[in-house]
């Protein structure tokens, strides 16, 4: 059969990602992050969108690079069209259009949420799952369980109704006075301490729909309470803090995973996006598998944000010939 080579672009929020895939492996996964935003604890979206513009062409270049192939050998052309920062994907939309327009090849758009599932079809000799399946995609912008049926149907079945798990992660470490992204230390700090020490309350929220908001509410509270009365409880308790913070955002997310596996009889269950790359999440899902899940962890370098899932995204796309049109746009907010 047909052997395609699809350059992919990835833009949404703060990295910029070029990758080359052929058919469903990947030759080249390139990803320049922005050390700009730490100082502020977050992404500052003109900040991004400026750095997109000054990374996106040497991320290309080192990209075709990588996989040592000629543009002229490529066949398609992918791109996050969203959901994200409107700033950043322009940038990424703009440059996969006239890479497309110059080298006359199709150009497919790519929704950011759907490419976190498909990097489980990235062939890397692994398991894939088989439809239909579950996948909790948590993120810093998403926090979702989605009914997947096919490589492009899946539905949403429970969302957030406030903020993100990733920003769950991120802003009690900023209380924490960690740096931004805090998830990762916070998953690092929480493997040296006690996940029973400190107990903080699971958040109401309806049907298999998650909310954060007050969980961050009951952490600072918490927090100012002790350091009233000790200046250095933080310091004194960061790890069993972390681990009984962390602890209580994967009972959060497992209680309603657990629900929509009832509720669905559908027990394959995968994880997608930034927050996935958790070990504590990670352990609680392959802990599933004595309940009779079949569980899937994607390759830890396609988890946070990467251009290689949007090629293998892509890639599914191209072999139903659905490509888009030039007057295709970014956009922000756009549903599965
Ligand atoms: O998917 P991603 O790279 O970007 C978005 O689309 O948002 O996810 C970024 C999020 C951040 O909130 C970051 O703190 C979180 O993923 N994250 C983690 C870990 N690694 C990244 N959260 C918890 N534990 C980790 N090991
Ligand atoms: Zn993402």
């Amino acid at each position: 059969s047909k052997i395609s080579y699809i350059l992919s672009i990835e833009s949404s929020c703060d990295d910029t990602s070029c990758a080359v895939l052929k058919n469903d492996q990947v030759l080249s996964n390139v990803i320049a992050g922005q050390k700009v935003h730490q100082q502020y604890g977050g992404v500052v979206p003109e900040l991004a969108s400026r750095a997109h513009q000054s990374n996106i062409v040497p991320v290309v270049h080192t990209a075709l690079a990588q996989a040592n192939i000629d543009k002229k050998q490529l066949t398609a052309i992918a791109f996050t069209r969203g959901p994200g920062l409107m700033g950043s994907l322009l940038v990424g939309s703009s440059f996969a259009k006239s890479l497309s327009l110059a080298l006359d090849i199709p150009l497919i758009e790519v929704h950011h949420m759907q490419a976190h599932i498909l990097a489980h079809f990235i062939d890397e000799g692994q398991e894939k799952p088989e439809f239909p399946f579950l996948a909790l995609t948590i993120s810093g912008g998403h926090t979702q369980i989605v009914k997947v049926t096919d490589h492009h149907e899946m539905e949403v079945i429970g969302t957030t109704m406030d903020d993100a798990v990733g920003e769950a992660f991120d802003k009690t470490g900023k209380m924490l006075g960690l740096d931004y992204p805090a998830g990762p230390i916070i998953d690092s700090l929480a493997r040296k301490g006690n996940p029973h020490a400190f107990s903080f309350p699971i958040p109401k929220a309806p049907n298999l729909d998650y909310s954060f908001s007050g969980f961050k509410t009951s952490v600072l509270y918490f927090i100012q309470k002790q350091v009233k009365e000790n200046l250095d409880f933080i310091k004194e308790n960061l790890e069993d803090i972390c681990a009984s913070v962390q602890y209580t955002i994967i009972e959060i997310l497992f209680q309603k995973l657990e629900k929509a596996v009832n509720k669905t009889g559908i027990k394959s269950v995968a994880i997608g996006g930034g927050v996935s790359a958790n070990s504590g999440i990670r352990e609680r899902l392959l802990s599933k598998k004595e309940k009779g899940w079949k569980v899937f962890i994607p390759p830890f370098q396609y988890t946070t944000d990467n251009a290689a899932m949007i090629g293998i995204s892509g890639y599914y796309k191209f072999l139903q010939k659905d490509f888009a049109g030039l007057e295709v746009t970014a956009t922000a907010r756009i549903s599965m």
